[in-house]
């Protein structure tokens, strides 16, 4: 499979982008920045050799042109960057994995725009991709360790089933990483609050947990 990343210059799109390489797909890690990108990937090469030889540096237009695009940009700038490849994204499947969040004293709290979460938001701007989303609760540190075995859980959410089926085949691919149907884009909204919850146990009980769900 052919993966686009944009934004992959950050620690959850290079870590995501050394995963899916390490198993096999064409990655295409890109940033508003190409020289950025080149930067990132000889970084990864440099620790990781052939294991990742499948990534090829590029702008986030280059990162457009795959079968699957992940939006890994901040979150803040995830609704301007798909109003900004709007027409690039067009028919493709698009994964948001974003968690617009807001930190208040020793808690997080999640900020949802009027439809109700980001990736609804994503999906009316981009009424002509296929939007689903994924990963919200994996820690980026988590991914980038390739000699490491995954330990999330994924939910993957959509409202088409073709999309959303191709992005639970992609997590898959990943050894010990789960991919479980959330249903439809509906409910992105509950892991993109949940991040909020899983950050604030984090700092509230200084750790770094992830989710895992139990009796499956
Ligand atoms: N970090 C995690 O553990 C984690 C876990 C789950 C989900 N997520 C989600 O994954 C996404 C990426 O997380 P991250 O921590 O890797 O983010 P990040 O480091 O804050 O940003 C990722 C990349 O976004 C690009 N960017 C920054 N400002 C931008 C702007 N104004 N316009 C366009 N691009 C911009 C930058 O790439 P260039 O400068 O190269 O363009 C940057 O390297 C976020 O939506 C986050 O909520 C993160």
């Amino acid at each position: 499979m052919r993966i686009g990343i944009l934004g992959a210059t950050g620690p959850a799109g290079r870590g995501l982008a050394a995963r899916l390489a390490d198993v096999g797909h064409e990655v295409i890690a890109g940033s508003r920045e190409k020289a950025k990108a080149e930067a990132v990937v000889a970084e990864l090469t440099e620790k990781w050799g052939e294991r990742v030889a499948r990534i090829t540096p590029g702008d986030n237009s280059d990162a457009c042109n795959a079968d699957v695009v992940v939006l890994a940009v901040n979150a803040d700038a995830a609704l301007d960057t798909c109003r900004n490849f709007a027409e690039e994204l067009q028919g493709r499947i698009v994964v948001s994995m974003a968690n617009h969040l807001q930190r208040n004293g020793n808690e997080f709290n999640a900020i949802l725009p009027p439809h109700g979460s980001i990736a609804k938001e994503i999906q009316v701007l981009l009424w002509k991709s296929q939007v689903v989303t994924a990963f919200h609760l994996v820690p980026a540190a988590e991914f980038g360790r390739l000699d490491e075995a995954m330990e999330s859980d994924v939910v993957a959410c959509g409202d088409d089933d073709d999309a959303r089926n191709t992005l639970m085949e992609i997590i898959r691919t990943i050894p010990d990483l789960r991919a479980f149907d959330g249903g439809s884009l509906e409910n992105a909204v509950g892991m993109e609050t949940f991040a909020a919850v899983l950050l604030t146990i984090n700092i509230r009980h200084k750790v770094r947990a992830g989710l895992r769900l139990s009796g499956v």
